[in-house]
């Protein structure tokens, strides 16, 4: 009798418990567990993925400082072509809904440099067609697999607030291009090659890059870019 009672009310019930637990472990999480858990999930990769962009600056200086020979003079470094001896950090940035050609750039950045940062980012200040910006593919979880499938290193995916922090938002800084965004798809998308030079720039100055890779099918936004590069003397 004693035994038959334990068993309904302990035994049984507890191995339910246990049994749960083992088999669905997330029947037991409060709400703040399962976001901690679910960001892991989400982000348990190879690449490693940074939404903040002192994180990043803090890493790849990390990273450049190790690997950095200290055995070498600075005479010497001088004399090697590009610093040779540093690890170089090839960079592809951007907006997402990734397809074979920016893969291919992430394969060769992948070949040609130590370490590969992309980025993520749906830039806001590109699109002169709010309804456009609206519409366009977000596909962060897919493209976090494609970017693992080819071992990018690193992804840089911040928010809005991140890359245009709102105490920012009336810096009216504006690089001329001497018409060179006034033509061509610059003509039919007023400002597009303004916020396309923003947020490069922006990206460029967080990343450093040694070499930065973009798509040729863009063939005018790839020569602004160059040129903003050299004007600026921005040394990659
Ligand atoms: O070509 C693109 O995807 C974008 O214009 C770029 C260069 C990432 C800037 O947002």
């Amino acid at each position: 009798m004693l035994f038959a009672l334990l068993l309904c009310h302990y035994i049984i019930p507890l191995k339910i418990f246990i049994d749960l637990a083992i088999f669905y472990p997330e029947l037991f999480l409060t709400n703040d567990m399962r976001k901690i858990t679910d960001t892991i999930t989400t982000f348990d990769t190879y690449m490693k993925i940074f939404e903040k962009k002192k994180d990043l600056i803090q890493y790849l200086d990390n990273f450049r400082s190790s690997k950095r020979d200290p055995s070498l003079s600075a005479e010497k470094k001088k004399k090697s072509i590009g610093y040779a001896q540093d690890k170089s950090i090839g960079f592809v940035p951007t907006m997402g809904a990734l397809h074979s050609g920016h893969l291919a750039l992430v394969e060769r950045a992948k070949k040609e440099n130590d370490l590969v940062v992309s980025s993520i980012f749906v830039n806001p200040t590109q699109f002169n067609n709010k309804e456009d910006l609206k519409k366009y593919p977000r596909t962060l979880e897919a493209d976090i697999k494609k970017l693992e499938a080819v071992k990018c290193d690193i992804l840089f995916s911040p928010g809005e607030k991140e890359m245009y922090p709102p105490e920012d938002m009336d810096n009216d800084l504006v690089i001329d291009f001497n018409g060179l965004d006034t033509v061509l798809e610059g003509k039919f998308r007023p400002g597009h090659f303004k916020g396309v030079t923003t947020v490069v720039a922006k990206l460029f100055n967080i990343v450093q890059p040694d070499i930065a890779y973009l798509g040729q099918k863009d063939a005018q936004q790839a020569l602004i870019i160059k040129k903003m590069v050299l004007d600026l003397n921005m040394g990659l």
